[in-house]
């Protein structure tokens, strides 16, 4: 199946060394950890880190709502998977997506207990028409509407996440 191109592998690698460039700047002179939500941030992340000129220690962490729909199911599977310390750490969470934004509400309440210096947050994309749980997003790729998106780590029923762009899913909807 194709899908029409929404944002293409150049806009996306633009945008990414744009907002690595503002994270060089923002943590000049400092280490960072940064924690990788997946699956869908792995290839953003990739990406993104191989721009930053900065010290980085790399965690993963596995997060899950959604099953095999287009909505989120609404419940939350968070895997810490990782014994990292994050006390007095600066600490930047890469996401795919913020949705209606309860994943990482959830995982915001969980890494701040760990008093980490300073927690921003780094998201290719915000679909703000489904926007329930307010989460400022320190650095982002793009706004969009109401689409449901796949590529470049966005999954539909765990396909398409290869893709090296991001398109509308086009196929018939399982929610
Ligand atoms: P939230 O908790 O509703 O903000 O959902 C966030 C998660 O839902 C993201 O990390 C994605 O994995 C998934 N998600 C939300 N919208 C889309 C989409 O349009 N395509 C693929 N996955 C999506």
């Amino acid at each position: 199946m194709s899908h029409q191109v929404f944002i293409s592998q150049s806009d996306i690698q633009q945008r990414v060394k744009v907002l690595a460039d503002k994270i060089n700047a923002d943590f000049q002179g400092k280490e960072l950890v940064v924690i990788c939500v997946l699956n869908g941030a792995f290839m953003f992340c990739a990406d993104l880190v191989r721009e930053i000129n900065l010290p980085v220690v790399m965690e993963f962490i596995k997060a899950s709502s959604y099953g095999s729909g287009t909505v989120s199911s609404g419940k939350i599977t968070l895997d810490l998977g990782f014994q990292g310390e994050l006390k007095n750490k600066h600490i930047l969470v890469v996401e795919d997506i913020v949705d209606t934004g309860l994943t990482l509400t959830k995982l915001f309440e969980m890494i701040k207990h760990e008093s980490p210096a300073s927690l921003k947050l780094a998201s290719l994309l915000f679909k703000p028409a489904r926007n329930k749980h307010k989460v400022p997003i320190d650095y982002l790729g793009f706004e969009i509407e109401d689409h449901f998106v796949i590529g470049y780590g966005l999954d539909y029923d765990g396909k398409f996440r290869e893709l090296p762009y991001i398109g509308i899913y086009q196929g018939e909807v399982n929610e």
